[in-house]
């Protein structure tokens, strides 16, 4: 078969990049290999997001980009999938000639089929069926992809809530949980080649299995983590109204799991949280922070937070300021509101001024920074136990093979911190680092994304004593 070369550009979450790992594993069969030179490409897809206006504004720009490539070469077949095909679907291919097709979120699996058809006919397709979603979340099969220390394994798909600001339920359909037992023979399956940590995915992965009866969130996380080689579990998203009393204690008692949730807050002020039906408030959010601290002290704390939400007055966004201050985040990920299709929030009165948007975004944003460096600085010094995950960027950028002497190692704290490290200590050879082992490294310096050290020993700490596993960073 003639190898063809596939070219994919992800823009969004860790959903997105989950999906085109499955776009390249169900295009395999068909004599798709994935490259990353789009001047060679005989097929280009891009996957898809609009979460924010932003990223929408990513994809047509992209997209544009991909028009003038097929100009020059018109038998480059052009693809979009992700939430903006979604969204747009006909739309999109009767405004733009050069792309072959549009296929949806639940798309995925017809794929093949419609690039075989484009192929063999030249035709152009549009699939933006929701309606499959009842079938089970197909998984990636870990034997057709190369090893890897960390991986995404999604647990369930789509939205119930319908945050008012927010398109998610609009383009990925309603929640579904997959089956316990599927997961769990993915995750052994990804084990077997070699992970070592996997990161649950799903827009809400704490009302996981309420929906179709099956077990809870906290009770699969039990069951992962009975996993043998597996070290580490992570998740992502929450929803505060969902963080349970079980799902705290995980924290406190699960070994494997790592201290470190992403908790999105949105807003400070309740007259927005209400506006934006998060259903809870500020001071039910501030009671699940400080449960979370004393099931796992030291536990990471992450969020996102939106600025210049309609009718939010200087007073509203005064207290998120002050929850940002009062809670300390580990790192923040702060948005500036923009109206997104099919949502309520964006016929609402009273939207705020782009600049004053833009103001409060550099005014939180410069506050959650101090914050972030405070928090690193207090890590230097102490031991962190990191899981090795690959070379550090400026390894990479050397293009070195591994253990070229003084090679730059990467990995992750439990709390989710990068540490770049040498092996540093007489005792640490270059060839004892491993991927998948973990390393003990001495923090020696802290910068606003990262931090760097020498590792003093390998191996897992697992003699620690149970307490005490959160007082990681
Ligand atoms: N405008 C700005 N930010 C948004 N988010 C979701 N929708 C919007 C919007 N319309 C942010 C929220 C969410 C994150 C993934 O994106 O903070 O948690
Ligand atoms: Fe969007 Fe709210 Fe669902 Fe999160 S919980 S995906 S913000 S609707």
């Amino acid at each position: 078969m003639k190898v063809k070369k596939l070219f994919i550009h992800t823009i969004g979450c860790q959903m997105n990049v989950y999906d085109s790992e499955k776009i390249v594993e169900r295009l395999r069969p068909l004599g798709y290999v994935a490259d990353t030179r789009i001047e060679s490409a005989d097929l280009a897809i891009i996957n898809t997001c609009s979460i924010r206006e932003k990223a929408e504004q990513k994809a047509f720009s992209f997209l544009g980009r991909l028009a003038k490539m097929k100009r020059g070469r018109p038998e480059l077949i052009v693809g979009v999938c992700g939430c903006v095909a979604q969204q747009e679907g006909r739309r999109m291919i009767e405004r733009m000639p050069h792309i072959d097709f549009v296929l949806g979120t639940m798309a995925i699996d017809r794929l093949p089929a419609a690039v075989r058809k484009i192929e063999a006919h030249a035709c152009r397709i549009v699939d933006t069926d929701l309606s499959h979603q009842i079938q089970e979340i197909p998984s990636i099969s870990a034997t057709a992809t190369s090893q890897e220390v960390s991986r995404f394994v999604t647990i369930m798909r789509g939205c119930d809530n319908f945050c008012t600001y927010c398109v998610v339920p609009h383009v990925r359909g309603r929640e579904f949980s997959r089956d316990p037992e599927a997961i769990i023979n993915e995750i052994k399956s990804l084990v077997i080649s070699g992970t070592r940590e996997v990161t649950l995915l799903g827009q809400n992965v704490n009302s996981y299995g309420q929906k179709q009866h099956l077990c809870d969130f906290a009770t699969l996380l039990h069951q992962i983590s009975q996993i043998d080689g597996l070290l580490r579990i992570r998740f992502t998203t929450s929803h505060p109204k969902d963080l349970s009393d079980d799902l705290i204690a995980a924290f406190g008692s699960l070994e494997k799991l790592c201290s470190h949730i992403h908790l999105p807050v949105q807003s400070g002020s309740n007259e927005v949280l209400t506006k934006m039906k998060r259903r809870y408030t500020r001071e039910r959010y501030l009671e699940r922070v400080a449960m979370l601290r004393d099931a796992c002290p030291g536990i990471s704390l992450t969020s996102d937070i939106i600025v210049g939400f309609p009718g939010e007055t200087r007073k509203d966004f005064k207290q998120t300021r002050d929850l940002v201050e009062q809670v300390e985040f580990d790192s923040l990920f702060a948005f500036i509101y923009s109206d997104r299709p099919h949502t309520v929030s964006r016929h609402f009165s009273n939207k705020v001024a782009e600049k004053e948007k833009n103001h409060r975004l550099q005014e939180i944003l410069a506050l959650q920074s101090h914050i972030t460096q405070k928090i690193h600085a207090r890590l230097q010094g102490t031991v962190q136990e990191v899981l090795v995950e690959g070379y550090s960027k400026k390894q990479m950028d050397r293009n070195q093979g591994p253990h070229a002497r003084g090679t730059q190692w990467m990995g992750r704290t439990s709390g989710n911190k990068i540490v770049n490290f040498v092996p540093g200590s007489a005792s640490v050879l270059d060839k004892d680092i491993a991927l998948g082992k973990m390393a003990h490294v001495e923090i020696e310096k802290s910068f606003p994304h990262s931090l760097w050290g020498h590792v003093v020993r390998i191996g897992s700490g697992r003699s620690r004593a149970k307490g005490n596993k959160c007082y990681a960073a």
